[in-house]
C-alpha cells in the first residue's frame, strides 16, 4: 500500500473509492456501473445505508430499483424479530439465479444480521454467491472491502468488529431532500432481556455535539424541512463523551440555529427520559409535539423481566408531566405482546396505560424469541393463538383510542409538512402534523416539501382530512 495511504485512514478510504470508480468503468454491464440497495428495518438501518450509498455514489454508481440489472446488489438486514430474518433469507436466496446469469454481479450483505455467527456462518456455507459480508461497526471500512471484492473475487467477511472510535467524514446520500435523518449515537448499553440489538450493534458511542450540531445546519441550510435524531436511546447521549454533553443540551443548541424546520428524534427511554428533556421540548421553537417513548409493558412484572428498569408509575409520571407542560403533545410507542410469563391479566395491564395514556398511534409486536438474549432462556405461559388473540385485542381498542383523538383536531388549524401524492387518489396529498398525524388534502404537488396551514374537517381513524388555508 502507498505510505499515505497507510498513514491516514481517510484518504485511504475515498482512495479505494476513486480506484472503485476506474475499475467500475470497465467493468459495469450496462451505460453505467448501477447498484441496487434495499434496507430492511429501522431507522438506523436506513441512515446507515444512506451513508454506504453516498460512498457507492463516490465510487461512480448510480442507483437501480430493479436488482436485474444491478452490477452490486446489498442487502442491509435487520434482526430485531424473526420475520424480518425469515423475509431476508428468502430475498437472498433468490439472487442465486441473478448470479447465474451474470456471474460479474457483486452480492454483499450487511448490518444486523451479519452480526450474529450462526447467520454468518449459514451465508457463509449455503449461500456461496455473497461475496461481501460486513457487520454493523464497519461501515467505514466499505471502500476497501468493495474495491477487494470487486478485484480479486474472493469471498470477504468483516464482522464482530468492537471499536471505540466513531469515524466522520463518511459521504452521505439521503433518501429524501426536506426530511433527512441524522444519526448522533450508535450502539445500545440496555441490554433489555428480549432484544438482539446490544449484540449486534455494541455498545453505545456517541457523535461529538459539535459535528451533529454543523450537520444538522448543513440539512437546514440546503432545505431541509424535518430532522430526526437517531440512536437506540437518544436520553443517554453524551456518554463518553469528555466535557459530558447531554441530549437536552444537544437540542438547545440545535433549536438556536434560524429556519423553518422542525426537530425530532428517536428512540426515548423512559428510565431515562427528564423532566429537563420535556421542559427542552415545551420551550423550544422548532422540536416537534411529538414524543416517542416506548413502554413495552404494561406489567411491573414483566417489565422486570424484560430489565426495562423503570415501573409503570414511574411512567406515568413522565407522561403526566410532559402532558401538563405540553398540552398538544402527541405521544407514541412501541409495545410487545406476549413476552415469556407474560398472562392474560398483564396484558390487561397494557391495555389499561394505553387506554390511560391515549396514544396517537402505536407499533406493536408479538415477541419474537432472540438466540443469545437472556429472555430466549424464559419460559412461555401463553400460547401462539393466544397472544395472536390478545394483540387483535390491542390493535382494536387503539384504533379506537386514535379515532376518539383524531376527532377532537376536527376544526382546528394545523401547520403540516406537505410529504407527498396520495398514492390511489388524484390530487390528493399527503401530509403530516408536528404530532406526527398524516393529514389528506386536495392541493398542488408543487407545494410537496413545504409547510401549509390545513384547517382540519374530518377525522378517519388514524388520518385527518382537511382544506389548505390560503395566506
Ligand atoms: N420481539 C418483539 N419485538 C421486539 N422489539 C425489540 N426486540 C424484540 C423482540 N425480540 C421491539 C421493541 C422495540 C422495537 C424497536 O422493536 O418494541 O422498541
Ligand atoms: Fe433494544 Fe432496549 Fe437497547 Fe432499545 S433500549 S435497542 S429495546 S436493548
Amino acid at each position: 500500500m502507498n505510505k499515505k495511504l497507510a498513514e491516514n485512514q481517510a484518504i485511504s478510504q475515498n482512495e479505494y473509492l476513486s480506484l472503485t470508480a476506474e475499475l467500475m468503468a470497465i467493468r459495469k454491464r450496462g451505460d453505467e456501473p448501477l447498484a441496487f440497495v434495499r434496507t430492511y428495518g429501522c431507522q438506523q438501518n436506513v441512515a446507515d445505508s444512506e451513508r454506504i450509498k453516498g460512498m457507492l455514489d463516490k465510487a461512480g454508481f448510480s442507483f437501480t430499483e430493479n436488482v436485474e440489472e444491478a452490477d452490486f446488489i446489498l442487502f442491509n438486514t435487520c434482526a430485531v424479530r424473526e420475520h424480518a430474518e425469515d423475509r431476508v433469507f428468502g430475498n437472498v436466496g433468490a439472487l442465486k439465479n441473478i448470479k447465474r446469469k451474470h456471474p460479474s454481479v457483486l452480492i454483499a450483505l450487511c448490518g444486523c444480521m451479519m452480526e450474529q455467527e450462526h447467520v454468518a456462518q449459514r451465508i457463509h456455507d449455503s449461500f456461496p454467491f455473497v461475496g461481501l459480508v460486513f457487520g454493523t461497526n464497519c461501515l467505514h471500512e466499505f471502500p476497501k472491502l468493495l474495491y477487494n471484492s470487486l478485484l480479486y473475487g474472493k469471498r470477504q467477511f468483516l464482522r464482530g468488529v468492537t471499536d471505540e472510535n466513531v469515524y466522520e467524514g463518511i459521504p452521505i446520500k439521503r433518501d429524501g431532500n426536506f426530511k433527512g435523518f441524522l444519526p448522533i449515537m450508535y450502539g445500545c448499553d440496555n441490554f433489555c432481556s428480549y432484544c438482539i440489538v446490544p449484540y449486534v450493534r455494541g455498545r453505545e458511542k456517541s457523535r461529538r455535539p459539535e459535528v451533529v450540531i454543523e450537520e444538522a445546519r448543513e440539512m437546514i441550510n440546503s432545505g431541509y424541512k424535518d430532522i430526526c435524531l437517531l440512536g437506540q436511546n437518544v436520553n443517554s447521549y453524551g456518554k463518553g463523551l469528555e466535557p459530558r454533553p447531554n441530549f437536552a443540551s444537544l437540542l438547545k443548541e440545535i433549536d438556536k440555529i434560524e429556519g423553518d424546520y422542525w426537530l425530532r428524534f428517536m428512540t426515548s427511554h423512559p428510565k431515562d427520559c427528564t423532566k429537563e428533556l420535556i421542559d427542552t421540548i415545551a420551550d423550544s421553537k422548532h422540536i416537534s409535539h411529538h414524543l416517542h417513548l416506548p413502554f413495552q409493558c404494561g406489567s411491573n412484572k414483566i417489565l422486570d423481566l424484560m430489565n426495562r428498569r423503570y415501573t409503570r408509575e414511574k411512567y406515568l409520571e413522565i407522561i403526566k408531566y410532559a402532558k401538563e407542560r405540553i398540552p398538544d403533545l402527541s405521544l407514541t410507542s412501541d409495545i410487545i405482546v406476549g413476552f415469556p410469563g407474560e398472562t392474560y391479566e398483564d396484558f390487561q395491564e397494557t391495555l389499561d396505560l394505553i387506554k390511560e395514556v391515549e396514544f396517537t398511534s402505536l407499533f406493536t409486536f408479538i415477541y419474537s424469541r432472540r438466540k443469545g438474549t437472556p429472555a430466549a432462556q424464559m419460559e412461555d405461559v401463553a400460547t401462539d393463538e393466544e397472544k395472536s388473540k390478545w394483540f387483535r385485542e390491542l390493535l382494536k381498542v387503539q384504533e379506537e383510542i386514535a379515532a376518539k383523538r383524531c376527532a377532537t383536531m376536527v376544526g382546528t388549524v394545523q401547520k403540516v409538512l406537505v410529504e407527498e401524492k396520495c398514492s390511489n387518489k388524484d390530487g390528493i396529498l399527503n401530509g403530516r402534523t408536528t404530532g406526527n398525524i398524516i393529514v389528506e388534502f386536495a392541493g398542488d404537488e408543487s407545494l410537496i416539501g413545504s409547510f401549509i396551514n390545513i384547517k382540519i374537517t374530518k377525522a378517519r381513524n388514524w388520518i385527518l382530512n382537511g382544506e389548505q388555508i390560503k395566506e
